[in-house]
């Protein structure tokens, strides 16, 4: 099985004190940091840019991965690049050319990733698995952190774990540790934790919480 890797994503953080937020999730010990980038058209909110990586890209050299929730994912890739993201997350629901888009990444030096709604089924990126570096189930629909859970979403974790037993797996949304075991159960081995971790009362509290529910 692959490392257990928890990416506390800033959506849920006081945007007027991400980097505070961002500092303190570092000193506590996070793997990775998750930017929930949202155009108002792929999902209905606005949230924020390249330019909120490459703010923040000299806090520490932990993995950034950058979660595009846009329309035409690939005019932002170079931006992101460009700022310093590791991971390039787009949706297969926002291209028809997602053979191509991972090209791309993989040219610019950025590890590619894919992520699928809860309504899209695991065969509109199966025959991509093989050239990704990171598959993303969303556990809710995009757009809003704090939203409930849908277990439903793990069977699509199953399938892609089976077949592609290397391959890390992340689930992104209603994360908290009475979800995470299941998760992880169902082959899923890295966590996006957007409001469970923000509620909590320190950051490495709530990681170390959602470590051992990870079992
Ligand atoms: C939802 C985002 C998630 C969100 C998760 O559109 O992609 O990354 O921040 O937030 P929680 O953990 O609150 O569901
Ligand atoms: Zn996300």
């Amino acid at each position: 099985m692959n490392r257990v890797e928890i990416a506390p994503s800033i959506l849920s953080c006081d945007f007027s004190r991400v980097g505070e937020a961002v500092r303190a999730m570092i000193d506590a010990g996070t793997d990775r940091i998750h930017f929930d980038v949202m155009d108002g058209q792929f999902v209905p909110p606005i949230t924020f840019g390249a330019q909120m990586v490459e703010n923040l890209r000299n806090y520490g050299d932990l993995c950034f991965e950058a979660h595009l929730m846009t329309q035409t994912p690939e005019a932002h890739f170079q931006a992101f690049a460009d700022a310093g993201a590791d991971v390039i997350i787009f949706h297969a629901e926002a291209t028809v050319h997602a053979h191509r888009l991972i090209g791309q990444l993989r040219n610019m030096g950025i590890r590619p990733g894919i992520a699928i709604n809860p309504a899209t089924p695991v065969d509109a990126i199966e025959e991509v698995l093989g050239e990704i570096d990171l598959a993303l189930v969303m556990t809710v629909n995009p757009g809003w952190g704090g939203q409930k859970f849908i277990g439903k979403a793990l069977e699509k974790v199953t399938a892609i774990h089976k077949a592609y037993p290397e391959l890390d797996i992340e689930v992104d949304g209603g994360i908290d540790p009475s979800t995470i075991g299941a998760a992880r159960i169902a082959g899923a081995n890295v966590f996006v934790s957007g409001s469970y971790l923000v509620k909590q009362s320190s950051y490495a509290q709530g990681l170390e919480e959602l470590r051992r529910a990870c079992g």
